[in-house]
């Protein structure tokens, strides 16, 4: 198979990327390896990648579609999986337009490039955050999402409307992934699991934002690769799938699980809860396991773990 991923060079792009190559398929791989975190992070993520041969990359924007179509028409993948985004709830209320542009204009430029090639499976990046702020929980797919309280969050719901539309007029296979909290080697240094870790092992205040008792469920990127790979054989027709952990875990004990694994305490700062942020993230996985096979099998401290072992050898 040949199968172009974008944000190949990003956090769980990467993974996506490496798990497809090792089983022998062809890598398509885009990705404009812009600034939003520090680009030789994602340069030595490419650099894994294109140790195989049957890894091509193009470093381009997704926004720009007359070279998107090139890319199309040169390379003729069989599958699309889209992961490039703007990635951050915070970063997102300090620049809308961007993330409007991003996530949702270059998510249109991809389905519609995918409906014009041989490309009638495509599996798309969405995010718990289209859940808002809602109080019933286990989060279920079935559950109303018409309250994003971030732009990311809206972008990302628009993302999905605009699947659900190209799979009604152009019958293409899509299936929308909404990851929880994502963690682990290579892992983003915006998000909460590398932001603690380096701030804990140098010794340097950690900000607790809230009372300590938010919780994330935090699904380790072993895990998550399963599901997007699932998702890609199985070419739904359409379907919207929750790809958690099923285990919320509180900020404080979060906390608790770094210092057991940096062997570290850490000093906490505490601060206000900020706007955009919601107070728990819990996934209902029970349709992931019926149509993807899909079960987590990482705890909060194996996952650690591994992430801490990972940053003191290579960051
Ligand atoms: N990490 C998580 O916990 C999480 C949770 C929910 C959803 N997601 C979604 O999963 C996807 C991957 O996230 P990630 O954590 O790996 O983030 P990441 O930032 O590490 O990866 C995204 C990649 O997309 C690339 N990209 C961004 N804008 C681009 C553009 N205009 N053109 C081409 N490439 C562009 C970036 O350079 C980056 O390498 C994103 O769609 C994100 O919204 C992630």
């Amino acid at each position: 198979m040949k199968i172009l991923v974008t944000g190949c060079a990003g956090f769980i792009g990467s993974h996506v990327a490496e798990a497809l190559l090792l089983r022998g398929d062809t890598v398509i791989g885009i990705d404009n390896i812009n600034d939003y975190y520090d680009p030789a992070k994602k340069e030595k993520n490419l650099e894994i990648l294109k140790k195989h041969k049957k890894f091509v990359f193009y470093k381009e924007d997704i926004r720009n579609y007359d070279n998107l179509k090139r890319i199309f028409i040169r390379e003729n993948p069989d599958k699309v999986v889209h992961l490039a985004a703007r990635a951050g709830v915070r970063a997102s209320i300090q620049n809308p337009l961007l993330y409007q542009e991003v996530n949702i204009r270059g998510t249109l430029n991809l389905l519609e490039l995918a409906k014009n090639s041989k490309a009638k499976s495509f599996v798309f990046a969405s995010s718990s955050s289209v859940y808002g702020n809602q109080e019933k929980t286990p989060f279920s797919e079935d559950d109303d999402v018409s309250t994003p309280i971030s732009p990311y969050a809206a972008t990302k719901r628009a993302g999905e409307l605009l699947c659900y539309t190209y799979h009604h007029i152009y019958n293409t296979s899509i299936t929308c992934l909404r990851f929880f909290t994502v963690y682990g080697p290579r892992g983003r240094p915006d998000m909460a699991p590398y932001k603690f870790t380096k701030l804990i092992i140098e010794g340097k205040p950690v900000p607790r934002y809230g009372d300590g008792t938010t919780k994330r469920d935090y699904t380790y990127i072993t895990d998550i690769v399963k599901g997007v790979i699932a998702a890609i054989d199985k070419e739904l027709s359409f379907e919207i799938i929750n790809l958690g952990n099923n285990k919320p875990v509180m900020l404080n004990d979060f906390i608790r699980v770094i210092e057991e694994a940096t062997h570290r305490k850490a000093i906490i700062k505490e601060m206000p809860m900020q706007p955009g942020d919601v107070n728990i993230t819990y996934a209902d996985i029970r349709k992931a396991q019926r149509l993807l096979g899909y079960q987590p099998e990482t705890s909060i401290e194996e996952g650690m773990k591994k992430f801490v072992e990972w940053y003191e050898k290579d960051v």
